[in-house]
C-alpha cells in the first residue's frame, strides 16, 4: 500500500466529442434509441448518454422511455429490469456478458431451497440480481430507497434480506429491524478497507467520506455519509468542503466531476490500488456501444410468464418509492 490517492482536481474545460460519439449519437437518431448509462460507466460513454443516474433513477427512466429502442450502459440486472418495466421496447446491452458478483451469489434455485424450507418469510431483493430471483421476491429495493421500502413491510413479517449482506446489515441498523441476511457481496466494494481508507483520511484531514452501503461495515463506520451514487451528488454539492473522499466504483468520479466541475474528489483506496472499477461495469465501450446500435443486439429478452412475475415486486418499489 505504498501508492500515492488518485486525486481529480476541478474541471476546467470539456473536450468536443470524438468522432466514434458523434456516429453513435447518430445512429441512436436513425434507430430512434435512447441512452440510459449507470453512474460506473467509463467516462466516453458517460458523456454521450441522454439519462445518467443511479440503479433507481435507471429503473423510473426505463419505464418512462418513449424511443423505441433502449440502449442500457450498465450490467445485465439493469437493462434486465429495462426490459420487465417497458416490455414493448427493444433493450440492449452493449456486453452481454456484464454481470455483477452480487446477482450471480444468489442463483434462483438455492433461493427457492430457502423459501420453501421458511414458508412465510418476507423476501426483499436489492435490484442486482436475476429476473428469476426478482419473480420469487415480494419487494425489491435499490441503495437509494432500501431504508424506505424495509419500513413498509409488515412489522409481523420475517424479512430475508438478498443478496448483499453489506446493504442488508446497513439498512437493518438503520431501521432497527431484524433481518435474516444472504450471504452474497459485491467483490468490487468489500475490496476497499479501514485501514487503506483511515490512510487517505490522514493525508486529506478537511475532506469528508461519502461510502456506499455496499461497503464493508468498518468502511461505512468511517463514513460520514453512507448512501446511493445518486445521493452522492448531493451529499458532494451540500458539504461546504472543497474535497471529498469517494469510496465506491471510479466511475462515479466521473459524474461528480460533471456536476460539481469547481470541487476536488479523491478515489476511496484499495489495499492494492489507489481506486476500484467494477470489472462488469467496464465492459462496456463505445466500440460496444456503436456496434450494439449498428447490429441492434445483443438483446435483452425473457419468457413473458418470467417477466410478468418479475414486474410485480419492481412496481410495487416504483409505486412505494413515490410516496
Ligand atoms: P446504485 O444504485 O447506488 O447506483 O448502485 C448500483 C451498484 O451496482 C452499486 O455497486
Ligand atoms: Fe455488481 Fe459490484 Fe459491479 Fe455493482 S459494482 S455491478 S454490485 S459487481
Amino acid at each position: 500500500m505504498d501508492f500515492e490517492p488518485r486525486v481529480y482536481p476541478p474541471v476546467r474545460e470539456s473536450q468536443p466529442l470524438s468522432a466514434l460519439q458523434e456516429e453513435i449519437l447518430e445512429l441512436k437518431k436513425q434507430r430512434n434509441a435512447v441512452i440510459l448509462a449507470h453512474n460506473y460507466q467509463i467516462e466516453p460513454i458517460q458523456r454521450i448518454a441522454d439519462y445518467l443516474g443511479d440503479s433507481l433513477g435507471l429503473a423510473y427512466a426505463a419505464k418512462s422511455a418513449e424511443a423505441e429502442v433502449i440502449l442500457f450502459c450498465g450490467v445485465h440486472f439493469m437493462a434486465e429490469t429495462a426490459k420487465i418495466v417497458n416490455p414493448g421496447k427493444t433493450v440492449l446491452l452493449p456486453d452481454e456478458a456484464a454481470g455483477c458478483s452480487l446477482s450471480d451469489s444468489c442463483p434462483a434455485d438455492k433461493l427457492a431451497a430457502w423459501q420453501e424450507a421458511h414458508p412465510g418469510t418476507y423476501t426483499v431483493a436489492y435490484i442486482n440480481c436475476s429476473a428469476a430471483v426478482k419473480a420469487r421476491s415480494d419487494l425489491i429495493c435499490t441503495s437509494g430507497n432500501a431504508v424506505r421500502m424495509i419500513e413498509k413491510v409488515p412489522a409481523e413479517r420475517e424479512i430475508l434480506f438478498v443478496p448483499d449482506q453489506n446493504l442488508g446489515a446497513w439498512v437493518a441498523r438503520q431501521t432497527g429491524r431484524k433481518m435474516r441476511l444472504w450471504p452474497g457481496s459485491c467483490y468490487a466494494h468489500v475490496m476497499f478497507t479501514a485501514r487503506a481508507l483511515e490512510k487517505v483520511r490522514r493525508q486529506f484531514p478537511d475532506a469528508p467520506v461519502v461510502a456506499h452501503p455496499e461497503c464493508t461495515e468498518a468502511v461505512r463506520d468511517l463514513a460520514d455519509e453512507v448512501c446511493s451514487t445518486e445521493r452522492m451528488v448531493a451529499f458532494c454539492k451540500d458539504t461546504p468542503s472543497e474535497r471529498i473522499i469517494v469510496v465506491t466504483e471510479s466511475g462515479m468520479i466521473h459524474r461528480l466531476q460533471k456536476e460539481i466541475p469547481e470541487k476536488t474528489f479523491i478515489a476511496g483506496p484499495t489495499e492494492n490500488c489507489a481506486c476500484n472499477d467494477c470489472r462488469f461495469m467496464k465492459m462496456n465501450t463505445l466500440e460496444k456501444v456503436r456496434n450494439a446500435l449498428r447490429d441492434m443486439g445483443p438483446e435483452i429478452t425473457m419468457e413473458e410468464d418470467l417477466r410478468r412475475r418479475a414486474a410485480v415486486p419492481i412496481e410495487r418499489m416504483l409505486e412505494w418509492s413515490r410516496s
